[in-house]
């Protein structure tokens, strides 16, 4: 057995016996459906300036030119589809009695997989919000110049939280607090930079927690975890939930 085999034997013994399991999920989840990661090679994050894009004071500069990059953000979304990695959560949501997944990824790809019980910590292009009056309205296709001045004097702004913002305080608590009481939690598809999404794979687990990072490149979060799987999240989450009989073909060493 290799030592890849011998983790991810180890990691469904303890997912099988879990009565509480958090993920924390980031853009590496999505880039096998064929969506940009943000520091990756060509990610979105080397190829565009954050402060133009994804701050308060970029969008009072120019709505429209923030509002382009969404929309087109937001078709690319609705083009993709979810992965084996998306649809792997959603089954292992249903084998567990108390499940939370944490995402920091906007894409919705969670929700599409079937996956429930989301918590969106960086919001979602679902929806827009005044940033004034806080009213949402549906983004069922891109927002046009016209539609971004709102009757209360505000502009609709994309429902995401951008650089120098909070997170949504309901939200936060609500994963820290399933991050807490998690028997495992597994860390997939992200770098592990952004704080505090970063701080639930570090901050709150319990001491006999096991954490798990699915990520085929080391991270700052490599050395908090209990098992590291050097491996893609559509390959090593469908591998987590084969029984020892099940069909999978055995992963190959990154
Ligand atoms: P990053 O681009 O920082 O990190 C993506 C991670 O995914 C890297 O560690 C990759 O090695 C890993 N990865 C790539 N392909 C993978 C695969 N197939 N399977 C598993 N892992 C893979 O993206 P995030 O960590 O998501 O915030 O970035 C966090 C936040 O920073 C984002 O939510 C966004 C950004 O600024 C906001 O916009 C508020």
């Amino acid at each position: 057995m290799s030592g890849l085999d011998a983790s991810l034997a180890l990691v469904r013994e303890r997912l099988e016996g879990a009565r509480s399991v958090c993920v924390l999920t980031g853009s590496g989840i999505s880039s096998e459906s064929g969506l940009p990661t943000f520091r990756g090679v060509n990610g979105l994050w080397r190829t565009h300036r954050v402060e133009e894009l994804a701050s308060p004071e970029g969008f009072a500069r120019d709505p429209m030119l923030v509002w382009t990059w969404y929309n087109e953000r937001r078709a690319a979304h609705q083009r993709a589809e979810p992965n084996a990695g998306h649809y792997a959560l959603a089954e292992l949501e249903r084998r567990v009695a108390d499940f939370t997944l944490v995402t920091q990824n906007v894409d919705s790809l969670h929700h599409r997989a079937g996956s429930r019980n989301v918590i969106e910590l960086h919001g979602s292009l679902r929806e827009a919000r005044c940033d004034r009056c806080a009213e949402r309205i549906p983004l069922d296709g891109p927002l046009s110049a016209a539609a971004v001045e709102h009757g209360c004097g505000g502009r609709f702004r994309p429902d995401i939280v951008w650089f120098g913002e909070s997170l949504p305080p309901r939200a936060f608590e609500r994963a820290t607090a399933a991050a807490a009481r998690a028997d495992v939690i597994l860390v997939v598809g992200t770098s592990g930079m952004v704080y505090p999404a970063a701080s639930l794979a570090t901050r709150y687990p319990r001491s006999d927690a096991l954490i798990v990072e699915i990520n085929p490149e080391e991270t700052p979060l490599s050395s908090s975890a209990g098992v590291v799987l050097r491996a893609r999240a559509a390959t090593a989450l469908p591998a987590l939930l084969e029984t020892e009989s099940g069909e999978f073909v055995s992963l190959r060493e990154q």
